[in-house]
């Protein structure tokens, strides 16, 4: 046995594979370990650090959290000017840019690499003695501010890298549209205005004085142009910067292309126009850049930009139209949300009619009224939102919350710090609507054929009362509703009937819960195993489940102590739901009584095809190597568990020998 490590060695140790999990989790997007095996290993680092303060260091990654509140920023001028891009704004504009790149270089040959142009706020880094020195937002280019503190609370940063020398890199700082969502509802739910777009509330929350509410934020640092130190080193093209920062350790945007020809470049724009709505950051546009640095030094820079680059801007996605009234719509939850009927004009080849105002705060902060003139954007594959008033209607009439519900004529209420009105009457028909809805979606019980004109045909014909009541239905009751023939009936049925085996946490994700999330609904699935045990539980004991704060555990709790939630939930049972998280696991297989640990990134496989694979075969996948684990699967760049199982004696296979195991 070898003796144990001192404190030292130990913190060294943690650090280590920290920064490992970390690159695996926030940049690789390929975790090895669950989040909670992560938090002890920080927890244990920062006891060390605690109690060993000459150990501690800004590198650490417990760091990541932030200190104290600060006064202000302080004013730095970048290294060189950090300059913008000149625009092409149409195909035409691009080919004469290649025009003008053709001749500077006279006739030689060139080549360019396509990137996405990320829709945040630019940021430049140092690096030194291999370590996160310094972070300066662009401000006006060649004076910016000092964030460094705040920097360091993003988790893509690296915060050590290899390479010693002196370096600079400069990135978009982004908050990815989840983070935007999420951060949006919480502040609703706090009363707080919601911000307007993810670059603005990437902006904000990176020139926060608290660094502690950066590092909540959960922002990501993209890095796209890595400065040469005078004569320290020198990478030879662009496309090797970007390998090499990836290598480093940083984030680099794996969607890029090198491209022989404008052409190729512009198919690049094309294909990234299409798939930009599916991408989980907002982008503008696409970045074309001259790929040789020697070829770039030769091009040289005008007063405001490189020669060597160009923005690719996409067409805006904001249209101006009159606000031509404003309707209200009845939630799962009865919240009342006001939509702004639009004339109707086109955004980026879609019809756009209807805008959310989220709220009666929000319509007050736009000091929006009936007949203004709006602009509306549309931005990913949200609906699309008023972002500001262009013009006072001439005739225009003030907007107030119906003091009774649309639907069902109930009591509406807003309660004291939310920014919602609610209907109260749980059988109001809207509510109804929106709860088999939701029941019926693709990520909760996927029922396919219960879409939204069957819904309100069941709910209107008094068919169906409350959810359960879809378990009823027989295909001669389907058959009796208007454009309903026996073949799509029997479907529904049988669609409906299948719903019965979904998992349990899909089971929890269909009750509804005030944000329980498909996440949320899978770890209290793991945590409690059973849907009684759930609802039996007290907050505390909820609270014991992984990621469940104080405000779900309470939402989670007055659900089900809500009389008719638990009726629901007893129809449900006597349906046949799912109400206890069993693995399904698989009699035989190829692989029964084996564990496996992956590692790396393999040629075709990802993790979670390989996962899948192998517990299809029967075998099992485990986070960490032991003297239990049968074989490690190591992919290129395989880290610490390659070591371990070397250590231990543990078989290595790679991708093919996994696949041939899986005959
Ligand atoms: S290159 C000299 N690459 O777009 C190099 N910029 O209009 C200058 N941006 O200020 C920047 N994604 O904030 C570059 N892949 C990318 C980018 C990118 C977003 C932003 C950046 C810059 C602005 C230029």
């Amino acid at each position: 046995m070898s003796p144990a490590p001192t404190p030292a060695e130990r913190a060294d140790r943690l650090r280590a594979l920290i920064r490992h999990h970390e690159h695996q989790y926030y940049v690789l997007d390929a975790p090895e370990i669950t989040d909670g095996e992560y938090d002890a290993l920080v927890r244990e680092l920062e006891a060390i650090e605690r109690e060993h303060p000459e150990l501690d260091s800004p590198d650490s990654p417990t760091k990541r959290v932030g200190g104290k509140p600060r006064e202000g920023f302080q004013k730095l001028a970048h290294s060189s000017a950090m300059l913008s891009l000149d625009n092409a704004l149409d195909e035409s504009e691009l080919r004469a840019f290649d025009g003008r790149v053709r001749e500077l270089l006279g006739g030689a040959d060139f080549r360019y690499v396509a990137e996405l142009k990320m829709d945040g706020l630019s940021m430049a880094t140092r690096f030194q003695g291999g370590s996160f020195q310094l972070a300066v937002t662009r401000g006006d280019g060649s004076i910016g501010e000092d964030v460094t503190e705040n920097a360091r609370t993003i988790r893509s940063m690296p915060l050590t890298v290899r390479h010693t020398d002196a370096f600079e890199v400069r990135g978009e700082v982004v908050m990815n549209r989840r983070a935007f969502e999420r951060l949006n509802t919480d502040r609703e739910e706090q009363g707080l205005a919601r911000f307007a777009n993810p670059r603005n509330a990437a902006a904000g929350s990176l020139r926060l004085l608290e660094t502690a509410i950066t590092a909540s934020r959960r922002l990501d640092y993209y890095a796209y142009f890595l400065l040469n130190e005078a004569g320290a080193f020198l990478l030879d093209s662009h496309w090797e910067s970007l390998e090499w920062l990836a290598r480093q350790g940083f984030k680099v945007n794996p969607l890029r292309r090198i491209c022989a020809s404008v052409e190729e470049a512009l198919d690049f724009c094309r294909e990234f126009d299409a798939r930009r709505d599916s991408l989980p950051y907002e982008i503008d546009g696409v970045v074309i850049k001259v790929d040789s640095v020697a070829q770039q030094v030769a091009l040289g820079y005008t007063a405001r930009a490189p020669r060597w680059a160009i923005a690719f801007k996409y067409a805006a996605r904001q249209v101006e139209t009159v606000v031509e009234d404003i309707l209200v719509q009845v939630g799962r939850t009865g919240a009342l949300t006001p939509v702004a009927v639009l004339e109707p004009k086109v955004v980026s080849g879609v019809t756009v009619s209807r805008a959310t105002l989220h709220n009666e705060d929000e319509i007050a902060r736009l000091g929006l009224q009936i007949g203004d003139t709006v602009v509306v954007e549309r931005s990913g594959d949200v609906i699309p939102k008023v972002v500001r008033v262009k013009e006072l209607g001439g005739t225009r009439r003030e907007f107030h919350m119906p003091t009774e519900c649309p639907v069902c004529h109930g009591h509406i209420v807003r309660e004291e710090g939310e920014a919602a009105s609610r209907c109260i009457n749980v059988s109001c028909p809207a509510r109804l609507k929106e709860s088999i809805r939701h029941f019926a979606s693709r990520n909760v019980l996927a029922i396919d054929g219960l879409g939204d004109v069957l819904i309100e045909h069941l709910v209107e014909s008094g068919l169906v009362k409350s959810v359960a009541d879809i378990y009823r239905l027989q295909q001669a009751d389907l058959e009796s509703l208007e454009r309903m023939g026996p073949k799509s009936a029997a479907n529904v049925c049988a669609n409906i009937a299948r719903s019965r085996l979904m998992p349990m946490p899909r089971v929890i994700g269909a009750l509804g819960i005030r944000f329980v999330g498909e996440r949320t609904a899978q770890l209290l699935a793991e945590h409690f195993g059973s849907l009684d045990l759930i609802a039996n539980a007290t907050r505390d004991e909820l609270q014991a489940a992984q990621e469940v704060g104080p405000k779900v555990a309470e939402a989670i709790f007055d659900f089900f102590h809500e009389p008719r939630n638990l009726e629901l939930l007893e129809r449900l049972r006597a349906e046949g739901l799912m109400f206890r998280h069993t693995v399904v696991k698989r009699e035989g297989g190829p692989l029964v009584g084996l564990t496996f640990v992956l590692t790396g990134t393999l040629p075709n496989l990802t993790r979670d095809d390989a996962k899948k694979r192998i517990e299809e075969a029967g075998g099992k996948v485990s986070g960490s190597v032991s003297k239990k684990t049968s074989f490690v699967v190591a992919g290129e760049e395989a880290g610490s568990k390659l070591d371990k199982a070397r250590e231990l004696g543990i078989p290595v296979i790679d991708e093919d020998g996994l696949l041939e195991k899986l005959g």
